[in-house]
């Protein structure tokens, strides 16, 4: 039963959309998997997502409004069996606290790509977001699913 942590800068945009998009696939998929979501920076900690990214996400039949940011730690890598970084700078700043015998898988989100920042562009970028991570997202289950 694999544990997903998916991490962003500030945990209010992008991977609260991923952690609410991955609890509603492993719902509707009986998967009783560990599912949550941080940002490697503290400015947001206690927040709910960005408004924003809520409304986009509740279109979609998503709810994200029990979501509260978090900012990684390095626990995390003993937490969790894989952790997804959203961006390449993500990705840098979790290997700086990536700790000495650190058991979970880092990797990038969206293997070639980064998913692009939406907090300061407008409501475009949101749904653009909540695609990216869609599509990704059932590709990612069924590889985990076959592991
Ligand atoms: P996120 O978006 O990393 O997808 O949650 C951001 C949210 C806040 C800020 C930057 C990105 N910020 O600079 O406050």
């Amino acid at each position: 039963m694999p544990s997903l942590l998916f991490v962003c800068l500030g945990n209010i945009c992008r991977s609260p959309a991923a952690d609410g998009i991955a609890q509603s696939i492993a719902k509707q998929r009986g998967l009783d998997w560990r599912i949550d979501s941080a940002g490697t920076g503290a400015w947001h900690v206690g927040k709910m997502p960005d408004d924003r990214m809520m409304a986009a996400a509740a279109t979609r039949g998503i709810d994200l409004s029990s979501l509260r940011a978090r900012q990684a730690e390095s626990d995390d890598f003993l937490r969790f069996d894989h952790i997804f970084a959203m961006d390449a700078a993500n990705l840098a700043d979790l290997e700086q606290i990536r700790p000495a015998g650190a058991t979970a898988n880092l990797s990038m989100f969206l293997e070639q790509a980064d998913v692009p920042d939406p907090y300061y562009g407008g409501a475009d970028g949101f749904e653009h977001v909540l695609d990216l991570i869609s599509g990704r997202m059932k590709t990612l289950f069924d590889r985990l699913q076959q592991d």
